[in-house]
């Protein structure tokens, strides 16, 4: 495996533009369940009947009763090693972009500026009928929530199952992913489009595919680096590796 880091370091060292893509494992080592495999929160929910538009309009209240259990969760969890090593690659002036699709706020609170939420935010609330957005900082108290602003229902920032993506943060993942000769891909099954498709554009476009994983995923065939592991423990190690070659 060190063998793998220092390579995996050398490609990044000489990089002119890395870019990283994340999911729900960076997340794991901070208690944030992930979507898929045995402890994933679908084994005990089922997002597909929740996370919908359709859900929504059926039953505001149960839907945001699941989310309030999740912002619960994301205000208690801590940045992990993981989110922190990435911090400060783009500290470094290494890291260009992070891409995530992760709705919750540990990339920005361990100190990721430079971030895409490909996904949306939890923590934000929005107007289903005048787009009226409101910051949470716990989650609501009467479910639904009322919008101040006109008196419809908020619903969460998210995106859901059928919904398109934010249109300017899919232009610029896809954008930067065109731009970048390498790509950290941690902690995602690769399986949820269009995000899933960004390490095969860099790919592609003749960049290089590094990928931290516990498992394979669907974008393992095309990487270049495989590195089996938790994130947590890995990128500090690939960053402690970074900075004694650069
Ligand atoms: P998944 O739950 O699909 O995948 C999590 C990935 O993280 C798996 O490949 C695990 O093997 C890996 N993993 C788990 N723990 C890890 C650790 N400690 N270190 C490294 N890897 C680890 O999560 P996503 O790929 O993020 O979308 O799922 C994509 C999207 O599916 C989510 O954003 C969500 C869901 O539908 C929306 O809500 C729109």
């Amino acid at each position: 495996m060190s063998d793998l880091i220092e390579k995996a370091a050398k490609i990044i060292v000489k990089s002119k533009n890395l870019i990283a893509l994340t999911g729900a494992g960076i997340s794991a080592e901070s208690g944030i369940p992930t979507f898929r495999g045995e402890e994933g929160l679908w084994s005990k929910y089922k997002p597909e009947e929740l996370a919908t538009p359709e859900a929504f309009m059926r039953n505001p209240r149960i839907v945001w009763e699941w989310y309030a259990w999740r912002i619960d969760m994301v205000l208690s969890a801590k940045p992990n090693p993981a989110h922190r090593a990435l911090a400060e690659l783009e500290d470094m002036g290494i890291l260009k972009i992070t891409i995530t699709q992760n709705v919750d706020n540990l990339h920005e609170r361990a100190g990721t500026k430079k971030l895409i939420k490909l996904h949306g935010d939890i923590l934000t609330a929005r107007c289903v009928s005048c787009g009226y957005k409101q910051h949470l900082s716990a989650p609501p108290k009467d479910l639904p929530p009322k919008c101040p602003s006109c008196g419809d229902i908020l619903r969460p920032d998210v995106v859901w199952f059928g919904e398109p993506l934010p249109a300017k943060a899919i232009e610029e993942a896809f954008e930067s992913a065109r731009r970048a000769d390498v790509i950290l891909v941690v902690g995602t099954s690769g399986v949820v489009y269009p995000a899933g498709l960004i390490p095969h554009v860099v790919k592609n476009y003749g960049g290089k595919v590094i990928e931290v994983n516990v498992s394979e995923s669907a974008i393992t065939e095309i990487t270049d680096i495989f590195l089996r592991g938790h994130a947590g423990k890995i990128l500090p190690v690939l960053v402690l590796k970074i900075k004694e070659l650069a």
